[in-house]
């Protein structure tokens, strides 16, 4: 049996769903019931809670032989580092209450980096909490930016003709599609091949924002779509003001951008994914057509 932490999210619903189809047995957590519930017509056992709670968490990883692992985010929250670190113990302390043998971890490009990273030092802090538990074999994945991520760029291109971020227009950024990143997870959750902690990069292409702005522009059939890069403070008003981010996040948020642009989360080595951004375009171009 393997538990999917974050099951109803971006990475563990494609996994889970790899998962079923290749006839595991599955517990998946959440925390709305009502979306767990898609995911138990496939065939899940699904457990709904706060994965803050160690105790409820040691609960679904118990009997489990491996688990994937991931500390979900909320942008308005005042302390995002705090929330993250809590979350990260949590999940520790699950492992070695429930004595699970195998963990996959979802970590991110940059968390090599304790600090200067903005939102991925915590990831790099639950690395380090997770390869001091003994006798568990840790997978820990780092993936690129996530292509996904785009679709929160669709809102602004349909109201201001642009795609607008903070990120240098013309740096390469290490991307992924998160079906790759299930894939990988999947793999390797069946497998269990690997011993002590490994860590393992994926990336699927390195894109510049300008590049992406083209690729999407031509997938909604505005081939003259821009990118405007946005000065950190105007960024952070509409984070703030518009999104309803917290002032912390926002600046954890701007660090990021900050460390991308200067190319500082690269990666070391890289394992090649196969979805190309174009293939993705597809997808946001049908979201984009949706909106009317
Ligand atoms: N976005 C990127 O470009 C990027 C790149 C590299 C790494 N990452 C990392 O990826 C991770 C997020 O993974 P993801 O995108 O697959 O997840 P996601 O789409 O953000 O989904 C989060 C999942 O966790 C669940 N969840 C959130 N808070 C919970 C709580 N308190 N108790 C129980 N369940 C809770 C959500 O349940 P509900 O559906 O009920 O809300 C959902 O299933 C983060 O650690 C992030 O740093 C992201």
């Amino acid at each position: 049996m393997i538990t999917v932490m974050g099951a109803t999210g971006n990475t563990g619903r494609k996994l889970t769903e790899l998962l079923l189809g290749a006839g595991e047995e599955v517990r998946a957590l959440g925390r709305s019931p009502e979306k767990l519930a898609e995911l138990a017509v496939l065939g899940a056992t699904t457990v709904a809670g706060d994965v803050r709670d160690a105790d409820h968490l040691a609960r679904a990883f118990a009997g489990a032989d491996a688990v994937y692992t991931l500390t979900a985010f909320d942008p308005t929250l005042p302390d995002y580092h705090a929330d993250q670190d809590r979350r990260g113990e949590a999940i520790a302390s699950a492992i070695r209450e429930s004595g699970v043998r195998h963990v996959v971890a979802l970590s991110s490009i940059g968390a090599q980096l304790a600090a200067g990273n903005g939102i991925i030092a915590s990831l790099h802090r639950q690395e380090q909490r997770l390869r001091t538990l003994t006798g568990v074999d840790v997978l820990l994945l780092r993936p690129g930016a996530f292509f996904e991520g785009f679709y929160s760029a669709l809102g602004t291109i349909r109201h201001e003709g642009v795609v607008a971020d903070s990120v240098a227009p013309d740096v390469k950024v290490p991307m992924i599609a998160t079906a790759d990143i299930a894939v990988a997870a999947a793999g390797a959750l069946r497998a269990r091949d690997w011993s002590g902690v490994v860590v393992r990069e994926l990336i699927g292409q390195d894109l510049t924002y300008a590049e992406v702005t083209a690729t999407i522009g031509r997938a909604i059939g505005r081939p003259d779509l821009r990118y405007v890069q946005l000065p950190d403070e105007a960024l952070a008003a509409i984070l703030t003001q518009s999104a309803g981010f917290s002032p912390d996040f926002t600046a954890q948020f701007i660090e990021f951008n900050q460390a991308l642009s200067a190319g500082r989360l690269r990666p070391t080595e890289g394992s090649a994914t196969p979805t190309r951004f174009e293939e993705f375009a597809a997808m946001l171009a049908a979201a984009y057509a949706a909106m009317g």
